[in-house]
């Protein structure tokens, strides 16, 4: 949700500032912009669009800049909501959201200052301008004292050209040492070649220069530097021979789960089973696909452990006061470990007492840092707006957990690479089936039992990037009201894979069929009466939500094709969503 990043050092900005805002850019695309220091005086290109749209950037001369990309919250898309905000003697790039913006620009406003953007970010550049007397962190301190709310910030100002100042509240924000100048960014992909790193706290500023950084808490007392290795930095983001980076990462899967089950923390794991009888209840929060995973999983880990565990939405569960207190673990589940909503959930269990758990991609995450009990999936960097293989990942997590607590190994994961590359030969079928699913009115998914949260998830992929409308339902509900959608203009997925439920199952299908309604079923199978089947080879029966998200990813991203879509850039997203 908005990506900043920050050069200073012995080469061209401009060129650095730029491949690493493309880098960047799934935190958000609805707008670019640089800012290099240089000669007494800031120099700045910004515009609505992509990063491709500054391109004119990489001819600005200088050593020193920041650079950002945008997703929108408060303003439009537009040229003038472009960051970098200049005032003055100062060009500022903001993550987050500056909750008090109003009234700090009220104020402002009547010091005479005159706004050119309708964003809170603005406010930030007019205070420094506002508060500046010649010392900058005095400025930088005078200003951020101001600020409520989260906000990461890269700041230059022209009377120190070869100094950014970062300031980091609630939104990430990683300082990067390279060979010849220092960095800072939203995330690591975008510190490039800097072997050593720094995460910064909440409440912490870094002064960069070409030498080196200094660290300061918002009193300006200073802090020690400790850097450590950047284990992500010889981390492929290339598409190769892929024309998306959805279609490369539902192509990973296969060693996605391979990689969590192998790597998973069995220390971490005993520590968490040793303690498991001090709890009477689990929470799993998480938001988007990763609380689909948290569905599968809380039905993995309840059956494993024989006490009640509830998968929620991160957001809801802060709004809906939860029973939280030292008989309680909370596990947030979250890939990049950044996401606000998911984030609050664990400030919330911790300051109640609960214990909190973590389940990230990101080891370095803020998310990870609160952790009492952390886990990694191993699913590398995912570039695509689209969560696939991450939940792929998180589903192995699950299993690999579940198969621990009950004193075994969940063997199967090693075999699902096989089982994988047989769902990827089906792709030719799902292509030609996305070409119809593209034309349909609505599009809805169900499942019941272990298919419920695949049939979420399903719907989530298709509707994200197609924009086709629809909605996953559980098969059993359907008929409660939802049916009433159904006529010969809607296709409905219906995911089978599981014995008991079968004839269940079937009978939905007839019901929807029955409707008009054209239906694909996901299933191993040969008895679904369906209009078109995406097969399922054999696997055993706990492990289908794995294989059949493989089938309705590549359904999403062949519709979004056959639309004529971005699959990698669907409209108003952002990866990490790291505002509330
Ligand atoms: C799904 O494709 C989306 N990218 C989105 O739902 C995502 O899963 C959600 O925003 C949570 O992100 P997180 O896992 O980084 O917390």
């Amino acid at each position: 949700m908005c990506g900043i990043i920050a050069y200073t050092g012995k080469r061209q900005a401009a060129g650095i500032l730029y491949e690493g805002l493309t880098r960047l850019e799934y935190r958000g695309y609805d707008s670019a912009g640089i800012a290099l220091s240089g000669g007494q005086r800031i120099c700045c290109v910004k515009r609505a669009g992509r990063v491709s749209a500054i391109a004119d950037a990489l001819t600005m001369p200088g050593n020193c800049g920041i650079g950002h990309t945008r997703w929108a919250t408060h303003g439009g898309a537009e040229d003038k909501n472009a960051h970098p905000h200049v005032c003055g003697k100062f060009a500022v790039v903001h993550n987050g959201i500056i909750e008090n913006y109003m009234r700090l620009k009220a104020e402002l406003a009547d010091m005479g200052h005159v706004f050119s953007s309708d964003t809170d970010s603005e406010t930030a550049a007019h205070l420094l301008e506002a508060y500046y007397r010649g010392d900058l962190l005095e400025a930088v301190q005078k200003t951020v004292r101001e600020l409520e709310g989260s906000f990461a910030l890269c700041l230059l100002c022209a009377d120190y050209p070869d100094r950014v100042v970062c300031v980091r509240q609630k939104s990430p924000l990683i300082v990067g040492a390279g060979a010849d100048g220092m960095l800072a960014a939203s995330d690591i992909p975008a510190l490039g070649a800097c072997k050593k790193i720094r995460v910064l706290s909440d409440g912490e500023i870094a002064l960069l220069s070409p030498e080196g950084a200094e660290f300061f808490d918002f009193s300006l007392s200073s802090l020690p530097a400790a850097f450590t290795d950047n284990a992500v930095r010889s981390v492929a983001v290339e598409k190769g021979r892929y024309a998306h980076f959805m279609r490369k990462e539902i192509g990973e899967e296969g060693r996605a789960v391979r990689d969590t089950a192998r790597a998973f923390d069995g220390r971490e794991g005993a520590r968490l089973a040793a303690d498991a009888g001090l709890f009477s209840r689990i929470y799993i929060a998480a938001c988007g696909t990763a609380y689909h995973s948290a569905l599968t999983g809380a039905s993995l880990l309840e059956e494993a452990l024989r006490v009640p565990v509830t998968a929620e939405t991160a957001g809801e569960f802060c709004c809906r006061r939860p029973l939280l207190g030292r008989d309680t673990l909370v596990l947030a589940v979250s890939q990049s470990g950044e996401t606000a909503d998911t984030l609050a959930a664990g400030r919330l269990a911790k300051k109640r007492g609960a214990r909190l758990a973590v389940l990230t991609n990101a080891g370095y995450s803020t998310l990870a840092r609160l952790a009492d009990y952390r886990f990694l999936t191993y699913a590398g960097v995912e570039v695509g707006v689209a969560a696939t293989k991450t939940y792929a990942a998180q589903l192995a997590f699950f299993y690999a957990l579940a198969a621990f607590l009950r004193g075994g190994r969940a063997a199967f994961l090693e075999k699902f690479p096989a089982v994988h590359k047989k769902l990827l030969r089906e792709e030719g079928r799902i292509r030609r089936l996305a070409a119809d699913v593209a034309s349909a009115r609505g599009v809805y998914f169900i499942g019941r039992g272990a298919d419920y949260p695949s049939a979420l998830e399903g719907s989530l992929k298709l509707r994200e990037v197609s924009y086709l409308p629809g909605a996953g339902y559980a098969a059993g509900e359907l008929k409660h009201g939802s049916i009433a959608l159904l006529d010969e203009t809607a296709v409905v997925v219906a995911v089978v894979t599981q014995k008991r439920l079968k004839e269940k199952s079937k009978n939905a299908v007839c019901e929807v069929r029955s409707r008009g309604a054209k239906v694909i079923a996901v299933t191993p199978f040969s008895d679904v009466p369906a209009d078109a089947v995406l097969p399922l080879p054999p696997c055993p029966q706990r492990y289908y939500p794995l294989a059949s998200e493989v089938p309705l990813q590549l359904l999403a991203y062949h519709t979004a094709l056959a639309r004529g879509l971005d699959p990698d850039r669907p409209r108003n997203l952002a990866k990490s969503v790291t505002v509330e």
